[in-house]
């Protein structure tokens, strides 16, 4: 890796890199650098040298020069090919960005005045802090509960804007073992400032103790927790019949698409299941009527819905977790729908 060998990396202008995408981006940054080093040293060399060369001087007739075909599509053809690397290498980056590899572990995230809360599927939470294992992809799903924050850690390179009302996530795999800054990156408010935590980045050893000592909760797996609350709330008793009843049966569901009363047929992945949870009446699926669930908007936290979410996967076992739907026939999930014979029983 070249940037590695580069003269000024050790100068500390950058936040380590500590993920496998900064020392990518790195490089392409140094790249973009360098490029506008050149051009920039390049035009200004021609400016002094034709300031001085055309001087004003006695006695000299100017000449009209005429332009020059050759010359000029010279400089416009070279530096747009060299942009067009920027934008291939760039784009490359960023579609990378945007697709977590299929073994990366889920932690959940979200956002609140003035504090990041931690989940992990094991159940365990933590606030303003966050450990994950060195060289294993993470995913970060977020939440914010209130205004828009933005979660950024700058050794590895990444940022993204935490929205209320979606789901945002982001990746990375840690490539460093250390202990690292967390940052909100958008101004949210009086303590927008101190929304500040620590990522650790543990080696197989150190996080194997973690995950074995106090770090995590006793509260249950995530799964137990979405499963207590769902059975808190009363959903169970209209969810989990296995002859569809007035609601639709959630065996199976996770993942695949969902046919709508008004025809579309939507994924239903954590944005979707988030929502029917939230605002029932947004997308009444095919076969339902709607105004028969209440509306859980003000009644759960984000973090109680992601503790749903990964109880009503959990009912999908088959189901990779948190993967975009594959494109499969819409699971047309009407009320007399005669053959789900579901095996299971609810707990
Ligand atoms: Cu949250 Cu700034």
């Amino acid at each position: 890796m070249w940037a590695s060998s580069f003269p000024f990396a050790d100068l500390q202008l950058f936040p380590v890199a500590a993920s496998k995408q900064a020392t990518q981006i790195d490089q392409l940054y140094w790249f973009i650098t360098a490029v506008s080093a050149v051009m920039t040293l390049l035009i200004f060399a021609c400016l002094l040298a034709f300031a001085w060369k055309y001087r004003r001087r006695v006695q000299v007739e100017s000449t009209q020069i005429e332009g020059s075909t050759k010359l000029e599509l010279t400089w416009s053809i070279l530096p747009f090919l060299v942009m067009l690397i920027m934008f291939a290498w760039g784009a490359q980056l960023f579609f990378a960005a945007q697709n977590p590899p299929k073994d990366a572990m889920e932690i959940f995230v979200t956002g609140k005045q003035w504090m990041w809360k931690v989940q992990y599927p094991n159940g365990g939470s933590e606030i303003n802090a966050l450990h994950v294992p060195v060289n294993q992809a993470v995913k970060l799903t977020m939440a914010s509960e209130d205004v828009i924050h933005s979660f950024s850690i700058p050794v590895f390179r990444v940022r993204h804007d935490v929205m209320p009302g979606h789901y945002n996530s982001l990746w990375f795999t840690p490539t460093k073992p250390g202990h690292y800054h967390l940052f909100c990156t958008e101004y949210c408010g009086m303590e927008h400032s101190g929304m500040v935590g620590w990522v650790d980045v543990l080696n197989d050893r150190d996080y194997a103790n973690w995950l074995a000592g106090g770090g995590t909760g006793t509260a249950g797996s995530l799964v137990e927790q979405g499963r207590s609350i769902f059975m808190q709330n009363g959903c169970s008793t209209c969810h989990l019949q296995d002859q569809q009843g007035r609601c639709p049966v959630l065996r199976g569901l996770y993942n695949k698409p969902v046919q709508l009363a008004d025809g579309r047929t939507v994924i239903a992945d954590d944005a979707y299941i988030r929502e029917s949870i939230l605002e029932p009446n947004a997308k009444i699926a095919a076969g339902f009527q709607p105004n028969i669930m209440p509306v859980y908007k003000g009644q759960l936290t984000e973090a109680n819905v992601i503790q749903l979410i990964a109880y009503i996967r959990s009912l999908s076992p088959n189901e990779p977790a948190s993967q975009q739907g594959d494109q499969q026939r819409p699971v047309v999930i009407a009320p007399t729908d005669a053959n789900s014979s579901n095996s299971g029983t609810s707990r």
